[in-house]
């Protein structure tokens, strides 16, 4: 069997994105697909210690230090998780991947953005999703769907705007890979509808060699 695939799930606060990635494991399972879920930070033993850390809302953090650690996560996942999946042939469906880090660190907190590209590069060794979907929600309905207890969540709602203008923008750059797909108002089954349609064409075109 030739190499797997990654796609990733992208969206602010309470976007639905991990609902929505566990909704899909279900479909791809049933259609048979040999499927491996992950999530980003936080998915090997360092990067449980790691997210700790980053998730904090009392312990100060500078935004380079914290693009630092994000990606020291990142480093550490893609060897010990994703490279070996991908190898073994597993679709590999991850719960945030690079794109948080354009957003967050870049379009949030304002890092250089082809600083941050250039550490995404680094930390990934090149290996990239080929299907990102973002789940595009306003963010006044994203937040309120949150609790507001981690270092994200206490930020205020014009830095979550700047993150999903950021997200946007890269959907926009990128229309290929990422499939926008909003949440705002529509019910779950609904949603999901989208995203599976959107999996099956994708699918498709991969197993028959065209991507
Ligand atoms: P998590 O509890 O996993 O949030 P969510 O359920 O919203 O995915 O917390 C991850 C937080 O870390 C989230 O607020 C986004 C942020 N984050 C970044 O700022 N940069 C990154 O590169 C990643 C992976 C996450």
């Amino acid at each position: 069997m030739k190499g797997g695939v990654l796609i990733t799930f992208e969206g602010i606060e309470g976007s639905g994105k991990s609902t929505h990635l566990h909704l899909a494991e279900e479909f791809l399972r049933a259609e048979g697909l040999p499927t491996v879920v992950t999530f980003e930070p936080g998915a090997t033993p360092l990067g449980r210690e790691l997210r700790q850390l980053l998730l904090s809302a009392t312990l100060p953090l500078q935004p380079l230090a914290e693009l630092f650690l994000f990606l020291a996560d990142r480093a550490e996942h893609v060897r010990q998780v994703i490279k070996p999946a991908l190898e073994a042939g597993k679709v590999v469906l991850c719960d945030r991947f690079v794109d948080s880090t354009t957003a967050y660190q870049g379009y949030g907190r304002g890092l250089d953005l082809a600083f941050v590209k250039e550490g995404n590069r680094r930390a990934t060794g090149g290996i990239w999703p080929r299907l990102t979907i973002l789940l595009d929600c306003e963010v006044e309905v994203g937040l309120a769907r949150t609790r507001g207890v981690d270092r994200f969540e206490e930020e205020g709602v014009e830095f979550h705007k700047r993150v999903r203008e950021g997200y946007l923008r890269i959907a926009e750059e990128e229309p290929l890979r990422v499939k926008v797909v909003d949440s705002s108002h529509r019910p779950k089954g609904e949603v999901q509808g989208e995203i599976r349609g959107i999996l099956r064409g994708f699918l498709e075109e991969w197993a028959s060699g065209g991507l």
